[in-house]
């Protein structure tokens, strides 16, 4: 049952920290705004109380709250665990054992829960070989890995064994295979990807409070001190906006669409070379905020909890299509389809696969002329398949 680890204690490299220089991004970068609203996701309400963390992944949504932790498929409430009633981060993360996922709760005392589809909670510390009560934080930086940071090391976990750095950091973001994490005045980003080994980036930023990745384009590391938002560009971070003198910067965090920027009362979206200013004004402060792989973004620690997105433009089928397939396209199809992607197929916006439910369901139910994605990138899991089908079924 218990999985054998193999713990592997990685070496840090003792890097020269890079300094930030005064260059200008290369990019033009606009400021816009965007028309934001209220989501309606759940049919059943949230009982767990004061929400403190939350995962979602498709139409999957994990509640951590201080009456418990529940689990909502399709917006309809599965189950509720009272036993743990805090919690202090949480994640979607590829599962142990199977092609799968496991949606993880991690609670002020540093153990890790997995909340089961039935909505009861299991301790699985032991089972990423880690000491109970040492884990602080978890995100997945990719399909495959998993990333626990402890007090002074950071735990990366490929399925098959255990990898620890001797890194202290918080405030983990992951995507398409990067970790980033910040310390003191230094971020650190950890890429995974190199076939000779993970390799690890320190920046200096001082006062840094976020880091997080947008995913809209060549994925970009971006991190914020309370008055600027920086991306970071051949080793070094780049100022690329200042706030005005009022407002203070309290929050980053990765979605689906871009980097939400937490601002007060203020909701701003990072994409590319753009930062919108969200058009809906919050009644109280953002306080933390969590991104969705659907694009939307999650505002906790308030008396209620509250997820927000950008209004669509094609209603309720944009809407199925941004939670049950944008993160797959995040996971398995943006390193060949983004815009100007090595296909020169754009398929990262709703329109683009409204024009093409046809050929998807060939390419990726019935597998002709070949399947998408390519074999050697991997397979959609079941929970993926199942929501493609849905949207292709549920066609107007
Ligand atoms: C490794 C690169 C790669 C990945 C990853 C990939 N594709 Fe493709 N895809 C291509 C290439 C190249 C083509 C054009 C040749 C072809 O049609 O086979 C293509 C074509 C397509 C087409 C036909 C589009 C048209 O208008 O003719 C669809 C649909 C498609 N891909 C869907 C997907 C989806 C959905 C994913 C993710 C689940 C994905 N692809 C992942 C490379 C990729």
């Amino acid at each position: 049952m218990k999985p054998l680890w193999t713990i592997a204690l990685c070496l840090v490299p003792a890097l020269a920290s890079v300094g930030c220089a005064h260059r200008e991004p290369s990019s033009v970068f606009e400021e816009g705004t965007i028309e934001l609203r209220p989501v309606t996701w759940n049919t059943d309400p949230v009982t767990a109380g004061k929400v403190t963390a939350v995962a979602d992944s498709q139409d999957e949504v994990a509640i951590f709250g201080n009456q418990g932790a529940s689990y909502f498929a399709e917006g309809a409430l599965v189950g509720t665990d009272t036993s743990v009633l805090s919690w202090r981060s949480a994640a979607v993360v590829p599962a142990i054992d199977l092609p799968d996922n496991w949606l993880l709760g991690v609670d002020p005392f540093g153990q890790v829960y997995r909340l089961r589809r039935s909505g009861v909670l299991e301790v699985v510390t032991a089972q990423y070989g880690l000491l109970p009560n040492s884990v602080r934080e978890v995100v997945a930086p990719s399909s495959k890995l998993t990333a626990l940071a402890l007090k002074d090391q950071i735990a990366v976990c490929d399925g098959s064994a255990v990898h620890l750095y001797d890194l202290r950091a918080r405030g983990l973001a992951g995507a398409a295979g990067r970790l980033a994490a910040f310390d003191g005045a230094e971020v650190i980003q950890i890429d995974f990807n190199k076939p000779e080994g993970a390799a690890i980036q320190r920046l200096s930023l001082s006062g840094v409070i976020a880091v997080a990745f947008d995913v809209t384009g060549e994925l970009a590391l971006i991190a914020a001190t309370k008055d600027a938002l920086y991306v970071e560009r051949d080793g070094v971070l780049l100022k690329l906006w200042e706030s005005p003198a009022e407002v203070r910067i309290t929050g980053l965090a990765s979605s689906g669409r871009g980097v939400w920027v937490a601002m007060g009362k203020q909701l701003s979206l990072l994409a590319g070379t753009r930062l919108l200013h969200g058009t809906i004004g919050l009644t109280t402060d953002t306080g933390k905020i969590v991104g969705s792989p659907s694009g939307d973004v999650w505002i906790v620690g308030g008396s209620q909890l509250v997820r927000i997105g950008e209004r669509t433009s094609f209603g309720i089928d944009e809407e199925r299509w941004r939670r049950g397939i944008l993160p797959m396209f995040q996971r398995l199809c943006r390193g060949c389809h983004l815009p100007g992607g090595s296909s020169n197929i754009d398929l990262s916006t709703y329109p683009q696969w409204a024009a093409r439910r046809e050929l998807m369901k060939q390419r990726l139910i019935e597998m002709r002329p070949t399947p998408m994605p390519p074999r050697e990138v991997g397979t959609l899991t079941a929970t993926e398949l199942a929501a493609v089908q849905r949207w292709l079924q549920s066609a107007r």
